[in-house]
């Protein structure tokens, strides 16, 4: 897994606990993981198809720096998926984990559209499986 950009927890990112709240969260890494699948994909035409399973681990909280990573998962005919990690960046404490994120690539009406990406042309290797 590759962390990615990092952010620092200010009051206005903080729930009525005072701790980060998560919606900000997921929305820092909706556009991460965007723009990952933009780059992979060659294309700045992709939307969220599939969030899975949200598992927020551990909270931050103000003044805390936390870092964004990603993994890439599979890649389909018009799809890419990722998983998420968030970290507290010294603590290395997990605060969220996501299974699967999906994107999907769309043409100029909006619908699904072939990428032409295959785990070969993408430059990846699978985990545990060495192309
Ligand atoms: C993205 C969108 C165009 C796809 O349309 P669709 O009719 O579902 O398209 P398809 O059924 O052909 O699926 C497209 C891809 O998504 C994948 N997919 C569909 N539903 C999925 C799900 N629940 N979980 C994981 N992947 C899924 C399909 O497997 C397919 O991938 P592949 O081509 O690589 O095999 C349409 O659902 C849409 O516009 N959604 C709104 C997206 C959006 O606005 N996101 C921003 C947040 S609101």
């Amino acid at each position: 897994m590759k962390f990615y950009t990092r952010k620092l927890i200010k009051p206005g990112d903080l729930n009525a606990n005072n701790t980060l709240f998560g919606g900000a969260l997921l929305k820092w890494i909706d556009e991460e993981a965007g723009i990952y699948a933009m780059t992979k994909l060659d294309t700045h035409k992709v939307v969220t198809k599939f969030i899975s399973e949200i598992n927020f681990v551990n909270s931050s909280k103000q003044g805390d720096v936390i870092e964004i990573g990603l993994e890439f998962k599979s890649i389909g005919r018009t799809s890419i998926t990722f998983s998420c990690i968030v970290r507290n960046t010294f603590s290395k404490k997990t605060i969220i984990s996501i299974d699967k994120i999906v994107f999907v690539k769309i043409d100029e009406n909006e619908r699904a559209s072939p990428h032409g990406k295959t785990i070969d042309n993408l430059g990846f290797t699978v985990k545990n499986k060495p192309l």
